[in-house]
């Protein structure tokens, strides 16, 4: 399909194939996808505008500046792209690697006490690694939960997702 003028997608399935909508994020859907360009199976997450003429929401505008600045761990979901597409006036979307299972659908599959212990470590080591990535960078997650921690199964590791109420702390907490 043609770009459009400037060679800017006029909307984001120009560029991306769905595959199905995979979660309602707080501020728009979630899709499997594949970027057309490069074959890439990929987590779409949109962010719609408020409509309300102030833009984005701080909160869409923080998510996105954390994680660009975050990208650097392989605990942490990688984000691959930021398409702001001619029709950007009503959505925003980040373009997430695409994990097919959360930490909470992953145990479910063991009976409880038989995950293996060395994957428990790896667990526990990924999300340690992650997390002081994330706070060597001073933001604070605020919302750790099974949901948000994806397993990369091929490599066996967490990665940590969802930074949506992260916060970044730029001045020390008063003692
Ligand atoms: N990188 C990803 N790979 C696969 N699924 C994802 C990915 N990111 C989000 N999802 C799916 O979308 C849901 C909502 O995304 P999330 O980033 O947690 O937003 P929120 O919790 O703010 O609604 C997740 O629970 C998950 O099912
Ligand atoms: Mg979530």
């Amino acid at each position: 399909m043609e770009l459009g003028a400037g060679g800017v997608a006029n909307t984001v399935w120009e560029l991306y194939e769905s595959k199905g909508k995979i979660g309602s994020g707080r501020y728009g859907a979630v899709h499997e996808a594949v970027q057309k360009a490069t074959g890439q199976t990929v987590a779409l997450k949109e962010f719609e505008h408020p409509g309300d003429g102030q833009g984005f929401t701080p909160e869409i505008l923080r998510e996105v500046a954390l994680l660009k600045d975050l990208n650097q761990s392989r605990y942490v979901v990688d984000l691959i792209d930021v398409e702001t597409p001619r029709s950007s006036d009503t959505s925003i979307y980040l373009v997430f690697e695409y994990l097919d299972m959360n930490l909470g659908h992953y145990i479910s599959k063991f009976e409880p006490g038989l995950m293996p212990r060395r994957t428990i470590k790896m667990f526990v080591f990924s999300l340690c690694k992650g997390m002081a990535h994330i706070h060597s960078h001073f933001v604070i997650h605020r919302d750790l939960k099974s949901d948000n921690l994806f397993v990369d199964e091929k490599r066996m590791i967490l990665k940590i997702g969802d930074l949506g109420v992260s916060r970044s702390i730029t001045t020390p907490p008063r003692l």
